[in-house]
């Protein structure tokens, strides 16, 4: 009877019941490359990732440390989303050339605008360095010593593996630390500001559609990558000139269908897909809903200035967005975890791990592993919980707070490296710190002060709690500080930081905001810290026996990816619509057509620009459009996460057919648990992006540049 429904299970399971995963480019051709093709991808692996000869790797470097970008065109044209270049194109932005607000476009090379800040990193060859980096690892028995000797190992190999002068070396943990890997590196830094449309293309729908689909978001810009004039990484001078690619990607204007296969390359974050049930059910029920709350207090404070006031809404529009994105992520998470039963499943498949310990006879080694993440969790939950709300409250979501805590740690410079260090220290700060002030209210941090403090007394653990928020009257406390605390403004900072380390640090302990500070710091790395990265250690030496015991124990065929660690990864799947609730199916394909349903004259997140109601008026899609439609984004099977931001989606044929830049609601659980039925991510249709260059923008040059395919 059992075996009946197991039979009857795997024939109704669709094809993609399979997916999933984040897999290593260098080791596709052993895990992935019979699977890819079984799914219709006509490349080999090697064409995705080889040593010897160009590879689609060689065209996708990471984009300033958290995105992914690719190349496309021989000139070192490159594409990544609009929320990853947001910060380059504001910073060219004035109010009399409003890049954010009406699109950017250079007409020629001379027009492209440096960025001080701004590399892309490629890769240049994965190795294997397991064995060196665990080199006299075993014989130690304590888990500090362990780590201590891996890091020392990974120090050295970073400064003496080979590698040419102008490349860097980085080496990463895969499988919780079962696995380490090398990457050899080059990063360019002269990278210039090509092309972007205006936010009403490339952020439309804002915060309202953000993880949403169906989604109508043209979320792209355009960069150029710069080099000496022997081709190699260089600072920025005008005399650089565009990089010539080992690779680059040909544009499919072919258009996607359902069932089409798609791969996404590029550099996921993180995800922790292999917590035991007990830490997921934490994340659910405490962890998540308390971080939730905050932010939740915090925006709604936000909001209600922003909507009031047009001076406040620029100054808080991206620190909004920024705070909105993960507040959003959590929630959507934390219900989807529940509507898949994501912790159930993981203790039944608990269950069957103990089986197989059982019957390999392996119980010395892995016998005690759940009851043992069972205790830790327990033991953990506290600090966990206070940990969060310190990082939200202070470190993150008041402003004054995040200033006084950097204040702080100049003081503890000072007592710990002395005089010169200190003034170093503070010419920084004081520096950053002008950025900050900018886009500070006084007024709004105040209420955010009030309603976060509140959280934090009333719900951080109270025995980890400093003496100072005992039996406080907040509401005086709050006005106390934002009515005397020299923190308020920019000036006042500067004034504060003037003199000699011993005088400022004396003035900085007179200041109410600091003195605050200063005590919820103290009882945070007295109370909380301590124990909290104590019992993590050992949660982190379970974790890895975990996964070794995974590793060696499933079934010859299962799919066991490494956790995401912000290197490069294959992912890939079918464009493919889902079913979000009952009796609601949504397709795989958005069109222009939505976006005018969605449209709100003036509106901040819906408002559309008149050229492109025009555009959509006379159809004038040009070869872009299809049977009269003007795709827009479609979703796909592909396992993505944050900093797949960027992705090139690629067809069977290794042709760019979309850029990836965000996932479905419903599936936003996918870094915790992958749910193949609804888990989906979000690109723009390459159509949509070479229209809007060409049509909207009048920027025909740069398609020209590119190598645009049909099939
Ligand atoms: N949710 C996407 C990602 O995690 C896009 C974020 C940018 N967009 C926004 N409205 N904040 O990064
Ligand atoms: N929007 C994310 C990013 O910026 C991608 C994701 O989380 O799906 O990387």
């Amino acid at each position: 009877m059992r075996l009946l429904r197991l039979l009857v299970l795997l024939l109704v399971l669709p094809a993609y019941a399979q997916q999933g995963g984040m897999w290593i480019p260098s080791l596709l051709k052993g895990m992935n490359e019979k699977e890819m093709k079984s799914l219709g991808m006509k490349m080999s692996a090697s064409d995705i990732y080889d040593v010897n000869h160009s590879s689609l790797k060689d065209a996708v470097p990471q984009f300033n440390g958290g995105c992914t970008s690719e190349v496309i065109s021989s000139r070192g044209l490159l594409l990544t989303n609009h929320h990853c270049g947001f910060g380059e194109i504001q910073s060219h932005s004035t109010v009399e050339h409003d890049y954010l607000a009406n699109g950017f476009w250079a007409m020629s090379l001379a027009e492209e605008l440096p960025n001080p800040d701004l590399e892309v990193t490629f890769i240049v060859r994965i190795e294997d360095v397991t064995t060196q980096v665990l080199e006299g690892v075993a014989s130690l028995t304590n888990e500090k010593d362990k780590q201590k000797k891996i890091q020392e190992n990974i120090s050295r190999l970073t400064n003496t593996l080979p590698k040419e002068s102008w490349q860097g070396n980085s080496i990463r943990t895969f499988y919780e630390g079962n696995q380490y890997m090398r990457f050899v590196t080059e990063t360019f830094e002269d990278v210039r500001l090509v092309g972007a449309p205006p936010s009403s293309i490339g952020k439309f729908g804002s915060d309202t559609d953000n993880w949403v689909w169906p989604r109508h978001t043209g979320d792209f810009s355009l960069f150029r990558i710069y080099a000496g004039k022997d081709n190699k990484p260089a600072k920025y001078s005008k005399d650089n000139v565009p990089y010539v690619p080992k690779h680059y990607f040909p544009v499919s204007i072919g258009g996607v269908k359902e069932d089409d296969f798609t791969m996404v390359f590029g550099y996921p974050g993180r995800t922790t897909e292999y917590l035991p049930a007990v830490a997921v059910e934490q994340i659910v029920n405490s962890l998540n809903p308390a971080k939730i709350e905050v932010r939740d207090a915090a925006l709604k404070v936000a909001d209600g200035f922003m909507r009031k006031d047009q001076a406040i809404k620029i100054q808080y529009a991206a620190k909004y967005a920024q705070i909105a994105n993960y507040w959003k992520k959590w929630i959507g998470e934390t219900q989807g975890l529940k509507k898949s039963n994501a912790v159930a499943i993981k203790k039944a498949n608990e269950k069957d791990f103990l089986a197989r310990v059982a019957k390999a006879g392996k119980q010395a080694e892995y016998g005690n592993l759940l009851a043992d993440f069972e205790k830790n969790y327990n033991e953990i939950a506290p600090y966990a919980l206070a940990r969060d709300y310190f990082t939200e409250v202070v470190l993150r979501n008041t402003e004054l707070l995040t200033t006084a805590y950097r204040l702080y740690q100049l003081e503890q410079i000072y007592n710990a490296r002395g005089e010169q260090s200190f003034n170093d220290r503070r010419d920084n700060t004081i520096l950053g710190l002008e950025e900050i002030y900018k886009n500070f209210n006084k007024n709004v941090d105040e209420k955010v002060f009030e309603q976060l403090i509140a959280l934090y007394a009333a719900k951080s653990p109270k025995q980890f709690q400093p003496e100072i928020l005992k039996g406080a009257d907040l509401k005086a406390m709050t006005s106390e500080i934002y009515g005397s605390s020299k923190l308020t403004s920019y000036e006042g900072v500067k004034e504060l930081l003037k003199g000699d380390a011993k005088t400022v640090i004396a003035r900085l302990n007179e200041d109410k905001g600091y003195k605050l500070v200063k005590a919820l710091t103290d009882a945070y790395n007295t109370n909380v810290a301590p124990k909290y990265d104590e019992i993590n250690l050992r949660i982190t030496g379970l974790q890895r026996t975990y996964m070794k015991g995974i590793l060696e124990l499933s079934p010859k065929d299962a799919r066991i990816f490494p956790d995401a660690n912000s290197t490069l990864r294959v992912t890939y799947g079918k464009v493919d619509g889902y079913q979000p609730k009952d009796a609601t199916y949504y397709g795989p394909v958005t069109y222009l057509d939505g976006v005018m349903e969605k449209y709100i004259p003036g509106d901040y997140e819906f408002d559309v620009p008149q050229k492109l109601i025009d555009l959509y008026n006379k159809k004038d899609y040009g070869r872009y459009g299809e049977n009269g439609k003007m795709p827009v984004c479609f979703i796909g099977t592909n396992h993505t996460t944050g900093g797949n931001s960027g992705s090139p989606a690629i067809d069977a044929k290794g042709n760019l057919i979309g850029l990836n830049f965000d996932r479905v609601w419903e599936g936003t659980m996918s870094d915790i648990y992958y749910d193949p039925s609804i888990c989906r991510n979000i690109m723009v249709d390459m159509r949509y992006v070479l229209f809007i260059i060409e049509k909207y923008a009048g920027a025909k040059h740069l398609v020209d540049e590119m190598k645009v395919v049909t099939k």
